[in-house]
């Protein structure tokens, strides 16, 4: 069991409507520590890429993501999100809808920070859905450059956005897979990974 796994045991809070609350270490106050532990995992699944970009999503994904590249020695780009904006040419843009919150974003990055040279990492804090993913995925192809590998720090197994990912070929690791959860009794079932 890797670190991330230990602490979402012991400090996860399952709520009602299958959430996951992780606010304590993850995405509110942060555990650079354990960003720093999952930021080397994540460089030894993606040992041999040639990775010169991390992208990601604000807001929760900036903090991981800026940890993760220190080991893999390249900037990180997040993508903007607005509920609705006049782009000019200079972006680059893609919809994502969140299941979650039952609206639609325009996700953007600027033309200057992505390019058909990048190999490109895209690192998340959720994958639910998946719809986040395919929106940066989206904005890496408009760009030319290549999707090398998706890291996600805790995947929802029981919601389809894996599967689907996986099945599109992409190299998706993520480091906790929650299969199931109980907000009656608390209890969370992670799914055994090597
Ligand atoms: P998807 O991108 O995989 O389709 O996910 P979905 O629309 O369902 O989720 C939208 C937002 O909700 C994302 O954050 C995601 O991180 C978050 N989320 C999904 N499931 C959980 C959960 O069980 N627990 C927590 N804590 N968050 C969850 P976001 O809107 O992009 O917000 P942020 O990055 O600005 O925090």
């Amino acid at each position: 069991m890797n670190v991330l796994e230990e602490r979402i045991l012991k400090d996860g809070v399952v709520k009602e409507g299958n959430v996951l609350k992780v606010d304590s270490f993850l995405n509110h106050q942060c555990d650079v520590e354990l960003f720093d532990a999952m930021a080397k995992e994540w460089a030894k699944r993606f040992a041999g890429k040639q990775i010169n970009k991390i992208l990601t999503i604000e807001a929760s994904g900036i903090g991981m993501a800026c940890i993760a590249a220190k080991q893999f020695h390249c900037s990180v780009v997040f993508a903007k999100k607005y509920k609705s904006i006049n782009i000019d040419g200079d972006m680059y843009i893609s919809q994502v809808e969140s299941f979650t919150h039952k609206e639609t974003n325009q996700v953007i990055v600027s033309k200057k920070f992505l390019n058909e040279d990048d190999r490109v990492l895209i690192i998340d804090d959720f994958l639910a859905n998946g719809a986040a993913l395919q929106g940066l995925i989206s904005i890496v192809n408009q760009a030319g450059g290549r999707v090398e590998g998706i890291g996600i720090a805790i995947e929802k197994g029981f919601q389809p956005g894996g599967k689907f990912i996986r099945n599109l070929g992409y190299q998706l690791e993520s480091l906790a897979i929650v299969d199931d959860m109980d907000w009656k009794t608390g209890t969370i079932t992670l799914r055994k990974q090597d």
